[in-house]
């Protein structure tokens, strides 16, 4: 692989695209699907069925054509092997290997686990045996070390929840901490210059949010700008000499949620139920962790600091047909802008793949020019050329 390729390749992985459908398979991608609700798991209104759009759908038939990227890449991330370990390069329809006809009867076994011992919950996926190996393990482990004294009891991160602040209590001392709710509130842009760092490669990014939730960011390669967007309603990826790709379902609402400049005053109204979980390490900082469900839509977790206040890390997760896909952020390197307080640097990690962003450089309450979110001709539409 040279170096083009690889950063090619790397970038569709941050953008959730899987390099490996560089050819046929992308071209089979409908441009014309238009997410209404964000979050909203299960068809919507434009989205075809599976089966409609792909040749040789036999399990997943039903499932809306846009989830069948996210759930191979779950199924990819729980067994912890690549697209060819099923499929046949450029010819995903053909069911020439074992495998895939194996994952078929695994998904009928692990919808009627689910539908005949847990009332159809989807409590049993393919990671829950597979763990991330193509061969799950039946046999318990021997120890390894000799045991050390007091082990165990520290096990499964229990806390003392006794101790613990109220959910409504730790989301008031984070906007408090971020600068109170009259300052996040008179935030309506924000312009930011930085580099995003991913597998060895450094690359400068900039990035253009305004009120209402309205962000895109241009990371710049040699071969052109990778662009991930989101206009209020729709968000694109668009990649140098590929086809934008509509976001949908989580994607969207994933987007909605970081394109939020008030997300800390939001935070509140955005739950049905807050429910605090203890505390957790993140890096070396002790944090309390809060599950909130919403309606509708997957949960999401956020992790302040005991110390501080302050959001470290928040944990949302992309529906598919099979699974979740978790994605993880951690924000570090607070700094004050304007009285307010923002991290100028994020991790964000998934099962296939990671990248951090440092900014160097931010500017709030600038002009940022509504054409700037205009979605740019639908390309996908048209016929791909050969
Ligand atoms: C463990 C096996 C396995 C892995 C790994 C896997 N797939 Fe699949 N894939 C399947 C199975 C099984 C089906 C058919 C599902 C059905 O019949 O409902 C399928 C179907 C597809 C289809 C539809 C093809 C058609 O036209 O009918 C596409 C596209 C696809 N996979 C892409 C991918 C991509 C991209 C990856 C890597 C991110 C991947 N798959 C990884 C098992 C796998
Ligand atoms: C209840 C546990 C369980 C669940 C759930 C499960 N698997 Fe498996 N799977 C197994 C076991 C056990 C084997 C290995 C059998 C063996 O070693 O021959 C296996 C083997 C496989 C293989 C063949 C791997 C190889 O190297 O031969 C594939 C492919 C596979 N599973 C895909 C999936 C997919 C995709 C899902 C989710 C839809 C899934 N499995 C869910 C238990 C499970």
């Amino acid at each position: 692989m040279n170096r083009k390729w690889t950063l090619v390749a790397g970038m569709a992985v941050l953008l959730g695209a899987c390099a490996f459908l560089a050819g046929g398979v992308k071209a089979q991608s409908s441009g014309t699907l238009h997410a209404a609700a964000p979050g909203m798991p299960g068809p919507q209104p434009g989205d075809k069925k599976a089966e409609e759009q792909f040749k040789n759908i036999q399990v997943l038939k039903g499932v809306p054509a846009s989830q069948i990227f996210p759930t191979m890449q779950f199924i990819t991330a729980s067994l912890g092997v690549e697209c060819e370990f099923c499929h046949v390069e450029g010819a995903f329809e053909k069911d020439d290997k074992k495998n895939k006809q194996t994952a078929r009867k695994m998904m009928e076994m692990m919808f009627t686990i689910n539908a005949d011992t847990f009332e159809g919950h989807r409590e049993v996926t393919c990671y829950s045996c597979h763990r991330g190996s193509a061969e799950p393990v039946a046999i318990p482990a021997v120890m390894m070390e000799d045991p050390k004294p007091g082990a165990g009891e520290a096990k499964r991160g229990a806390s003392k929840e006794s101790a613990a602040p109220g959910a409504d209590a730790l989301i008031d001392k984070y906007v408090q901490a971020a600068g109170g709710t009259a300052a996040i509130e008179k935030i309506t842009s924000r312009v930011m210059k930085g580099t995003i760092d991913f597998g060895g490669h450094s690359l400068p990014i900039d990035i253009y949010a305004r009120d209402p939730e309205k962000r895109i960011s241009f990371t710049h390669m040699p071969e052109g700008d990778n662009v991930t967007a989101f206009n209020g309603q729709e968000g694109w990826l668009g990649m140098p000499g590929r086809p934008l790709r509509e976001m949908h379902g989580s994607e969207l609402d994933a987007a909605a949620i970081d394109a939020d400049l008030h997300l800390a005053t939001h935070l509140k109204q955005m739950f049905s139920e807050l429910q605090v979980k203890g505390t957790e390490r993140v890096g070396d900082r002790e944090a309390y962790v809060v599950a909130g469900q919403r309606a509708g839509k997957t949960p999401i977790r956020l992790y302040f600091d005991a110390q501080t206040g302050l959001l470290v890390r928040l944990v949302r997760f992309g529906d598919t047909a099979l699974g979740w896909m978790p994605t993880q952020i951690d924000y570090a390197d607070y700094r004050d802008a304007d009285g307010v307080k923002i991290p100028c640097r994020w991790t964000l990690a998934r099962p296939n793949g990671r990248f951090t962003i440092q900014v160097s450089e931010v500017k709030q309450n600038v002009p940022v020019d509504e054409s700037k979110f205009v979605k740019p001709a639908q390309e996908a539409q048209k016929e791909p050329a050969k």
